[in-house]
């Protein structure tokens, strides 16, 4: 028997993600079916609704039933909705925002739980994003290793060298500063505040070394664990289709949008939660 009352729940993959359906996020859904879609945003780490033309106020009532928006930092938002970020690669272009495997935002203090993926224009082929689980990478990782990483902290930046350039270059809100660096520090294993499961949290776009230790000291460990997150079996790929929206736990998943689509267009409408 279904777990779910009220909503539909299909999973893609043996790791991560599910579709959920039976859902118009549009509505001013009732708070048991809400409940229901945070339980499956919990279990299956990122969730895809199909077939949901939402306006721009529109997906941010419904990212505010799970959080409170927030702004990117040092990216423009829309006009109206600065919480509403454009995610666009242009025909010319050959850089796509976010372009690596990363978490958001990581070198915030109190980085974002969640973010809210919306697919306006897509190109006719590619473009697929995918997404990892942090709480099976921690948990394949030898009982010596996760001893090691347990006592660890992390040093997180906005200007990581090599992987910030390639990243939010052409989004950057230059009246804000877009060459200001922020830097946070994190544990290298974070215990998740709703699961009480331990999530790795250490991503390629932000992690620059361990705290008390050099670059080079804790580039050979932090290589490691960047090979080891994104292997298949911790993975899902998710295939947009216009209408499409994502929902991921930013706490316990990294994501990376495939640079596969040269030539074409790509909108999305983007909101994190905190
Ligand atoms: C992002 O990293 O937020 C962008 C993801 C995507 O465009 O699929």
């Amino acid at each position: 028997m279904s777990d779910y009352q009220h909503i539909r729940v299909a999973p893609i993959s043996a790791a991560l993600g599910a579709v959920i359906h039976g859902v118009d996020c549009r509505s001013d859904l009732p708070s048991p079916v809400i409940d229901e879609i945070r339980k499956a945003w919990l279990e299956h780490l990122v969730v895809f609704f199909p077939e949901q033309n939402l306006e721009p106020a529109e997906q941010l009532a419904f990212a505010r039933r799970f959080g409170v928006p927030v702004k990117y930092p040092m990216i423009q938002g829309m006009e109206e909705f600065p919480e509403v970020v454009e995610v666009i690669k242009l025909p010319h272009e050959k850089h796509n925002f976010g372009g690596i495997w990363h978490s958001d935002t990581t070198y915030l203090e109190s980085p974002p739980t969640g973010a809210l993926l919306l697919a306006q224009e897509l190109p006719p082929v590619g473009g697929d994003t995918l997404f990892a689980n942090m709480y099976l990478a921690y948990e394949a990782l030898s009982e010596g290793m996760r001893k090691i990483l347990d006592g660890l902290i992390v040093v997180q930046s906005s200007a990581k060298s090599g992987a910030a350039k390639s990243r939010e270059a052409r989004l950057s809100d230059a009246s804000v500063g877009a060459a200001q660096v922020l830097e946070a520090e994190h544990p290298v294993v974070r215990i998740h505040p709703e699961t009480g499961r331990k999530a790795l949290f250490v991503n390629y776009g932000h992690s620059i070394r361990f705290k008390n230790m050099t670059e080079a000291e804790s580039k050979p460990l932090l290589d490691y664990l960047f090979v080891h997150q994104i292997q298949s079996e911790f993975t899902c790929r998710l295939q947009w289709a216009v209408g499409s929206m994502a929902m991921w736990d930013n706490r316990c998943t990294q994501h990376n949008p495939i640079n596969d689509y040269h030539g074409f267009k790509r909108v999305m409408h983007r909101i994190s939660i905190n």
